[in-house]
């Protein structure tokens, strides 16, 4: 475990994912399903949310999910109400008092937005912060939603380039189309 974790909830990567490895379709496409996962699994969905003490968030995923609530209001509504922290280099506009802006070491970021979580898991949202936190080896479990569909392009659960890491599966169950994985990431 890292240091990061022994006194504090995990950190954990959490995600949709097509069965060929994409978490969101070209041009950012989420219209494969993940945004109905509180339909498709609500059980697991509700006790996960439920584990999550903080966000940490990638400045794309952000400007995606509310480009999708601005087409589509309610689309992304998440069972969640605890600290959010959004890493980006660049303010919000307008200002949101309701999210803590983070820039820099990723290392630093993970333990801020980890010791605000109070105990319990910090969710780590976007393709690239997840792969800044597993190439510093920060993360402790991965959780994928797989959805059955094959999307042949878009964007991948990791960026290229990073190196391999070995898994512990935890469990694997299935909730109506979406099963849902987990994985301990091996130190
Ligand atoms: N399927 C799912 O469950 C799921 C979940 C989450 C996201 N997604 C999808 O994934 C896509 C977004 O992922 P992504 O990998 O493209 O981007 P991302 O990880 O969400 O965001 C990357 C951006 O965050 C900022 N950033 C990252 N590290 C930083 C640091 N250390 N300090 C300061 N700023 C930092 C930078 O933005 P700036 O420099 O511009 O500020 C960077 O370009 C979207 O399509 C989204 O819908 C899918």
């Amino acid at each position: 475990m890292s240091d990061t974790s022994t006194a504090n909830g995990k950190v954990v990567v959490n995600r949709a994912m097509s069965l060929d490895g994409f978490i969101a379709g070209p041009g950012d496409s989420m219209d494969w399903g993940p945004v109905r996962l509180a339909d498709h699994a609500p059980d697991e969905f509700a006790d996960i949310a439920a584990a999550t003490g903080a966000m940490l968030i990638g400045r794309r995923t952000w400007d995606v999910g509310d480009r999708m609530e601005a087409e589509a209001p309610g689309s992304v509504d998440y069972p969640f109400s605890g600290p959010m922290f959004l890493l980006t280099h660049r303010p919000l506009d307008p200002p949101n008092p309701e999210v803590t802006i983070l820039t820099g070491d990723i290392g630093r970021a993970v333990a801020t937005a980890l010791d605000a979580a109070g105990g319990k898991d910090l969710e780590i949202l976007g393709a690239d912060v997840a792969a800044q936190c597993l190439r510093r080896g920060l993360v402790d479990e991965i959780l994928v939603y797989v959805l059955p569909v094959l999307l042949g392009d878009g964007i991948r659960f990791s960026p290229p380039g990073l190196a391999r890491i070995d898994l512990e599966p935890i469990s694997s169950t299935r909730s109506g189309a979406v099963t849902i994985l987990r994985f301990r990431v091996r130190k």
